[in-house]
């Protein structure tokens, strides 16, 4: 029987230069789409894919992420106090039970696969999730529930894949196929952010993240990879032959709110996908964007 997969990493280290000034004094995933932030969306994906444990690997100046997910004993007396039961709803069940959720710091920023390998002692020896909250996916569907179903049939290695233009190829992990039958992709390689001319292929890894715990040994060798960053992608690589790698097409549409047109499209794509914004966002595209 293969280990359910309890417990999700959630990597929030990172500065967020792309989002300054708004992210001078707030961490990037606590920015809204619409009125939930980034990281409230993986944190319900995660749950909804049946993650009981959260582990936060943090950094400085991320505290409002912590407090986001603790009661906040005035607001919730103030709420209560004034009848507004919808809202002290809104701010108790995003709570998680006591001691299912963890932080720990990343001290320095030594890139993706460092980040992870922080919580190597948090998570054990047990397969593990990984959500990256700038990579948000709108579906029918969540993205990791649509991989938990695929990871119970393949186990190893299984992230959430793309095809991505080949002008963008060095934005991403990309995968050298060996068997695609449309949906699932098996990858005999691995290569982070290629140049489009040395790509194995365009079918890039988002934010997606089921893993086999004999990735942290590879991870304990501290290797730097591209952009003189400890990679995950490498550690992935380089147990390729020893762990089976999956690439699954995810349904639904994400967008890389890590970067402003994608935050923007996905700020626009969620509420028109909200029945109580849906007429005003329509309208408001009409006026500033007419035909
Ligand atoms: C990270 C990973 C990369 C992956 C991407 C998905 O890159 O290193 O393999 O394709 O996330 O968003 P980053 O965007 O943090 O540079």
């Amino acid at each position: 029987m293969r280990r359910r997969v309890r417990k999700a990493i959630f990597p929030v280290g990172g500065l967020g230069t792309r989002f300054l000034p708004a992210t001078k004094a707030l961490p990037k995933e606590m920015l809204p789409v619409v009125d939930k932030p980034l990281i409230q969306y993986a944190v319900e994906e995660a749950r909804e894919a049946g993650i009981e444990e959260l582990i936060f690997v943090t950094g400085r100046g991320k505290s409002a992420i912590e407090d986001h997910f603790d009661h906040s004993f005035e607001l919730q007396e103030t709420l209560a106090a004034r009848g507004k039961e919808k809202e002290l709803a809104l701010v108790q069940e995003l709570i998680p039970r006591p001691g299912r959720i963890a932080y720990t710091r990343q001290l320095e920023p030594l890139g993706l696969g460092h980040a992870v390998w922080c919580a190597r002692s948090l998570v054990g020896e047990e397969p593990f999730a990984v959500l990256l909250a700038d990579d948000l996916v709108l579906a029918d569907r969540p993205c990791l529930a649509q991989m938990m179903d695929l990871y119970a049939e393949h186990g190893g290695n299984l992230v959430a894949v793309m095809d991505v233009p080949r002008d963008q190829t060095d934005r991403y992990g990309i995968l050298d196929v060996v068997h695609d039958d449309g949906k699932v992709a098996q990858a005999k390689g691995l290569v982070e952010k290629p140049k489009p001319d040395v790509a194995p292929s365009t079918l890039s890894i988002i934010g997606r993240y089921i893993l086999h715990p004999l990735g942290f040994e590879e991870l304990d060798r501290q290797e730097k990879g591209a952009g003189g960053e400890i990679q995950l992608t490498d550690a992935m690589a380089r147990t390729i032959d020893r762990i089976p790698f999956h690439g699954m097409r995810f349904e639904g549409t994400r967008f890389d709110c890590g970067s402003k047109a994608g935050f923007l499209e996905a700020n626009v794509a969620f509420a028109l996908a909200r029945e109580d914004l849906r007429a005003d966002a329509e309208d408001i595209l009409k006026r500033f964007a007419p035909g």
